[in-house]
């Protein structure tokens, strides 16, 4: 299977991607990373992905008149390396109309908080300032709105006393990674299918 991964940050979720498919080969893991996408330029994950000799591509919201047509310049680009599996790893742009009817159902999520619980950009520093007890990651399908998609899979993490966003974002991200590659290889291996908000993996 052919899987982009969209990326606009350090993109360590990236890497874990591409080191699960190098250990395991394509065949083994099920999957090979044919291009990285971004929002911006210049971050670690576009960096990553030239290490990896991978193609890449950059859409910026400000080159485009409208949200619209960043969309489908967004979802153009995507398409021209014929993904079978599109992913957004700490991708920070929420996808609209045109991006969901290429990719929607195959187009998963990793975000760093435990749906339906503290969606949004700021996953971590809501469930801190909450005062969560647990907290976590959650793997899921994107749909029209934001973090909303059917949920694949969870991970739970402890929020400690001592803890500030930076150090719960990294401990999260540590169970993310091993999820996100856990998930995607299964559904690059499987196959699955999507009922209303259950997802079934072969
Ligand atoms: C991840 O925790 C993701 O869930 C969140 O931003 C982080 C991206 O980390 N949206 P990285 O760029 O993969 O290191």
């Amino acid at each position: 299977k052919r899987l982009v991964v969209l990326v606009s940050g350090s993109g360590t979720n990236l890497q874990a991607l591409l080191d699960a498919v190098a250990d395991a080969g394509t065949e083994g893991y099920g999957a090979e990373i044919v291009a990285v996408g971004a929002d911006r330029e210049g971050i670690e994950g576009l960096a990553r992905a030239e290490r990896a000799g991978l193609p890449t591509f950059v859409c910026k919201v400000k080159d485009y008149d409208t949200r619209e047509e960043w969309d489908a310049a967004l979802a153009g680009a995507t398409a021209a390396y014929e993904p079978d599996l599109v992913v957004s790893a700490g991708f920070m742009k929420i996808v609209g109309k045109e991006f969901l009817a290429r990719f929607g159902g195959r187009f998963v999520n990793t975000h760093p908080a435990l749906l339906p619980s503290f969606p949004g950009a700021h996953g971590v520093r809501d469930a801190l300032a909450y005062g969560a007890r647990v907290t976590g990651c959650t793997v899921h399908f994107v749909d029209d709105g934001v973090d909303t998609g059917p949920i694949i899979a969870q991970g739970v993490v402890e929020v400690r006393d001592e803890d500030d966003e930076s150090a719960l974002h990294e401990r999260i991200k540590e169970v993310e990674r091993r999820l996100l590659v856990d998930v995607v290889g299964r559904l690059a291996r499987n196959g699955y299918r999507i009922e209303g908000r259950k997802v079934v993996i072969q």
